[in-house]
């Protein structure tokens, strides 16, 4: 029988670049001889102060991945890791912006290598992957149409949303609406970062003007009560990732985070991870710490996972496959 830890889990909020093993990246690093050992600390871990300079070592670690097979390479470390916690599905974010700059015909041939790596991590490690192609914020508007550019070309069963991250504070979010407009028209499902810095105003914005179906984070929402009832009218599911707020300390700890409260009032969330080495957890980690805040149990975990796979963008025979899985255990 398995435990609440071991069970079968559905993740959606995972970007790729930011699970990348750190070991991976120093490795590649070596092989390419650049330099970039300010990012890691002594023993290894990525470092930084705050969310701005977060950032700022996410992109220096992005640095090294500058061909398809990194991208192969780093898939299949990422699902391997996944899979190991117990990951069945998982919705990862792709960005045209570290994959040849956004263009069309470099974006292709990294993509190539991302699904190759996704197909025989499927074959290894039993894990199911899609990818959710994400614009990045603070690159602006135009590098979003590109990126939006690249997800319409590429829609299909294996990209089957489009999304933004970055700083969430740079700009409003229909300054990006073409780009929405342009992978919604493409038949991509449509999340954006909202309510992880930019309080209930940019879910606001996000809801009202992108018209996003689910929510990184969401979590500020909890701020603003009209707006969680909106929430549930439109039936909006959270992407909640504890672990990266409370590691960028917007709560102080896990007590303090609202995903329970939201819970209890009728709000979807799911959980996630978003960038597991930067914040030192997995979904092990996130489930332990769930499981001693709130006291869920077995039976919290798989409802959420059953929350995730219907909110999830991928096609209905590959939901009914992994709900099957789900209900084997
Ligand atoms: N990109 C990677 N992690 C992110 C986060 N937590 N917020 C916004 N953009 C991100
Ligand atoms: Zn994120």
């Amino acid at each position: 029988m398995q435990s609440e830890f071991t069970m079968p889990k559905v993740e959606l909020h995972l970007h790729l670049e930011g699970a990348a093993p750190p070991a991976l990246i120093q490795q590649m690093a070596h092989e390419k001889k650049v330099d970039i050992k300010g990012i890691f600390d002594q023993n290894g871990h990525y470092v930084f102060r705050d969310f701005t300079h977060f950032l700022a070592v996410y992109e220096a670690a992005t640095s090294v991945l500058t061909q398809p097979l990194d991208f192969y390479r780093l898939t299949r470390a990422v699902l391997e890791q996944s899979a190991s916690h117990g990951v069945i599905y998982t919705e990862a974010f792709l960005s045209p912006d570290f994959c040849g700059q956004a263009e069309l015909g470099p974006w292709r041939e990294y993509l190539s290598a991302i699904q190759e790596a996704a197909a025989d991590a499927e074959k290894s490690f039993g894990i199911v992957m899609k990818g959710i192609v994400t614009c990045i914020r603070h690159f602006g508007p135009q590098k979003a149409k590109k990126a939006s550019l690249c997800a319409a070309e590429t829609a299909g069963d294996f990209i089957c949303g489009f999304g933004m991250g970055g700083a969430e504070t740079f700009g409003v979010q229909s300054d990006y609406l073409y780009g929405f407009d342009m992978a919604r028209e493409a038949g991509l499902r449509i999340t954006t970062h909202a309510g992880e810095w930019g309080g209930p105003e940019s879910v606001r914005q996000a809801v009202f003007d992108l018209n996003a179906e689910r929510l990184g984070h969401g979590v500020q929402v909890a701020e603003d009560p009209h707006l969680v009832d909106e929430l549930i009218a439109r039936d909006i599911t959270l992407e909640v990732c504890p672990g990266s707020n409370v590691a960028l300390k917007i709560y102080p700890d896990i007590r303090s985070h609202p995903i329970a409260k939201l819970r209890d009032r009728g709000v979807k969330v799911t959980v996630s991870t978003d960038d597991p080495p930067f914040f030192h957890t997995d979904m092990t980690k996130e489930y332990a710490a769930l499981s001693h805040a709130f006291g869920w149990g077995k039976e919290d975990f798989s409802s959420l996972n059953k929350t995730a796979i219907k909110a999830a963008f991928c096609d209905t025979a590959t939901k009914d496959t992994i709900i099957k899985r789900l209900d084997a255990e």
